[in-house]
């Protein structure tokens, strides 16, 4: 039976009316948690990766409508005022779907509520069942993901998936704690993931907090570290998976999905539904972020590059369906994954959905 491993790390709180985020640009150092009471702010924090990851970016755009709704009592038209705050937080990142999926949910909440307190309690409801739902979603999704790795090999993961990246537990990182909790992993191996070094500083931090192994790499050293034979499986999150099963995620990846083909190692990616955009017909469409040069070209703040070079620096990249071998998901594993599949997963997970309300 599977043991939770230290599964503490919150990176969202939401405590009297205020909106805690643990600043994920400040770990490892200093775990310093960051107060927030409007939504412009939270836009912000968002944009300026504060807090990251997609789950954890739509859960705390859920927060921010709470707050844009405390904020609006005592104004006159809080509807308008409510919608022009949720317009900014929809704008802070493009690619993460869980952002515009949660602001989706929240949108119809307020909608709904006949006066502003009535949207208030609404929405603060639903914000917090969507936090304990994205953690009890990351645990059932480790526990299908860990159910497909042969024991006695380590696993290679590429940016940060774990708890800071969701409410808790996380996605990709879930399924490897699961699976070491099984005895299925020997070892992690993280990709540092320039140029955020969310790998080094994040997914570092959480491994050695919860006791298991980790071996940090440049990316660079994918391509001979695959070729050893020492990896399984390399296992990853996503920011939006289209309707084929094309899945965006952190710059690198798909690299990474190339050179694991070409090794005949397996490829997983483990996301909640809510990733899964099913109006994206395929990864082409995906809008994909790009990020200010400096962060290519600085190290900590001080430049490094030569003068008058310029940086190319797109945050994420889509990795074609044909070569991922499984997509994890809180409702159960499509292999081979493609359009039908999909729908089939969303047809199930709505059935289960409805099962649960009529009982
Ligand atoms: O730029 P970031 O740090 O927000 O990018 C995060 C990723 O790419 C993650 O792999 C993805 O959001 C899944 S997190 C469970």
């Amino acid at each position: 039976m599977t043991q939770y491993s230290s599964d503490t790390i919150r990176p969202i709180r939401f405590e009297d009316g205020n909106l805690y985020l643990l600043d994920q640009r400040l770990l490892p150092d200093e775990t310093v948690r960051q107060c927030y009471t409007d939504a412009g702010e939270v836009a912000a924090a968002i944009r300026d990766m504060v807090v990251r990851g997609a789950p954890a970016i739509g859960i705390t755009a859920a927060f921010g409508v709470v707050l844009a709704c405390r904020k609006a009592r005592g104004q006159a038209g809080w509807r308008e005022r409510v919608a022009a705050d949720m317009e900014r937080l929809r704008a802070a990142r493009p690619t993460a779907v869980n952002l515009f999926w949660a602001l989706d949910r929240m949108a119809r909440e307020v909608d709904a509520a006949t006066d502003l307190e009535a949207a208030i309690e609404a929405t603060t409801a639903a914000a917090r069942q969507m936090l304990d739902e994205d953690i009890a979603g990351n645990r059932r999704m480790g526990c299908h993901g860990a159910g497909l790795i042969e024991p006695g090999r380590a696993v290679l993961t590429h940016c940060n998936t774990g708890s800071l990246a969701t409410g808790g537990y996380g996605t990709a990182l879930g399924v490897i704690r699961a699976a070491w909790d099984d005895g299925r992993i020997t070892e992690v191996f993280a990709d540092e993931t320039r140029p955020w070094l969310q790998g080094s500083r994040l997914t570092a931090w959480e491994l050695v907090h919860d006791g298991i192994p980790v071996q940090l790499l440049c990316e660079g050293a994918a391509a001979s570290l695959l070729r050893s034979g020492r990896v399984g499986w390399v296992i990853v999150g996503s920011d939006r998976i289209a309707a084929n099963g094309d899945v965006a995620n952190k710059v690198g990846t798909y690299g990474l999905a190339l050179l694991a083909r070409a090794h005949g190692v397996r490829f997983m990616v483990a996301a909640p539904l809510s990733t899964i955009d099913f109006d994206m017909p395929d990864g082409d469409g995906i809008p994909i972020e790009q990020r200010a040069e400096d962060e290519v070209l600085a190290l900590a703040g001080t430049r490094v590059a030569a003068a008058g070079a310029r940086a190319y620096n797109p945050a994420f990249d889509v990795t074609p369906a044909h070569l991922i071998d499984a997509i994890v998901t809180e409702h159960g594993v499509v292999e081979a994954p493609d359009h039908d599949k999909l729908a089939e997963l969303r047809q199930r997970a709505a059935a289960a959905q409805d099962a649960v309300l009529e009982d």
